[in-house]
């Protein structure tokens, strides 16, 4: 296969037809997955997950799927282990990759799974960074595709921070697939220009687009998805709360929001989501600053056109299938 051997950093690195390989392989191990099918292609290899970010979806995912596969999982949280403190990544590269056969990573910076990939010698798959977030777009896709049949041509508005790592790997994921993307946010927090340049580049080759608008009415129309993602990401500090509020608000995924958008159009996020009170930063925002939904209303969170439990289960497969594909000849 021909991605044997590669890392998973983001999906500017692959070809559409590469994406496509990934999302069918996917498409084969939920199937397999659902029938009992085993498939532990992969027994006797060991594979390291670092977080330095919590997760629940992700490292699940990673670890469910490489057991499926037959394979050992160790799991390293920050304080568990000396990379950064004591040792360079670098270094923790080179020792990981003398004892296992991949590495996952979810932290802060891009350049850090970037150098594990450089110096590991073995696959690095990048479980969230603050810029990307390419495993969350294999899971999206496939959603998309078995909810509304295609890729090419449907249309995703992303309503939100749209310069998150999200928003950035699903504007990418959009150009690579011919998907029409659009962002809808206000423009301070609009996407950074080169990488929406970037993405444009990529479009002219695939026949997607990339559009940015303030206007909810203009983002939402005709819309096959809307896709949203918590207004304050992993690592920002607290105190941007009000001024995100006071930006966000008017862009929330409402029963409004959807009025524009094509009937049967699905809503989309990668979660966990502020839908409800029901968790402590919630409580925390809605005494603070008197809002009891935030991103997206409870209403269209748990309506028929939700499809987040889809989504997030989809994280097992296609994870899997990244790590089949690049650890397989
Ligand atoms: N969507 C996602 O990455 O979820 P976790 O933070 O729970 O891994
Ligand atoms: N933008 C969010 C995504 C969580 C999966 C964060 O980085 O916290």
């Amino acid at each position: 296969m021909a991605l044997y051997g590669r890392s998973f950093l983001k999906l500017l690195d692959f070809t559409p037809e590469e994406i496509r390989v990934l999302l069918d392989l996917s498409k084969r191990l939920k199937r397999e997955k659902r029938l009992h099918i085993g498939h532990k292609h992969l027994t006797g290899r060991n594979v390291v997950l670092l977080f330095e970010k919590t997760s629940t979806r992700t490292r699940c995912a990673f670890e469910v799927a490489a057991m499926d596969l037959g394979m050992g999982v160790t799991f390293l949280d920050p304080v568990s282990s000396q990379m950064g403190r004591k040792e360079s990544i670098e270094d923790t590269a080179r020792v990981l990759g003398r004892m296992y056969d991949g590495i996952e990573y979810r932290g802060f910076s891009q350049n850090t799974v970037e150098l594990l990939a450089k110096y590991a010698g073995v696959p690095v798959w990048n479980g969230l960074t603050d810029e990307f977030h390419p495993t969350q777009m294999l899971a999206d896709l496939l959603t998309i595709e078995e909810k509304l049949g295609k890729l090419e041509g449907v249309k995703v508005t992303f309503m939100g921070d749209a310069r998150n790592n999200v928003a950035n790997s699903l504007m990418i994921a959009c150009a690579k697939m011919g998907m029409h993307f659009t962002a809808c946010a206000p423009r301070e927090l609009f996407p950074n220009g080169e990488l929406v340049e970037c993405a444009r580049s990529v479009a002219k080759n695939t026949g997607a687009t990339v559009t940015l608008t303030e206007h909810v009415s203009e983002g939402t129309v005709d819309a096959d998805a809307l896709y949203t993602d918590i207004w304050v990401s992993m690592g920002e500090p607290e105190s941007v709360w009000a001024e995100r509020i006071r930006l966000l608000k008017p862009y929330q995924v409402n029963e409004a929001a959807f009025s524009r958008a094509k009937e049967e159009a699905i809503f989309l996020h990668c979660l966990p989501s502020y839908h409800d009170l029901k968790t402590e930063i919630g409580k925390d925002i809605h005494e603070k600053f008197g809002l009891a939904e935030m991103e997206v209303t409870d209403s269209v969170f748990e309506s028929p056109r939700s499809v987040v439990f889809d989504e997030a289960e989809n994280r097992l497969h296609t994870i899997k299938a990244v790590m089949l594909a690049t650890l397989s000849k």
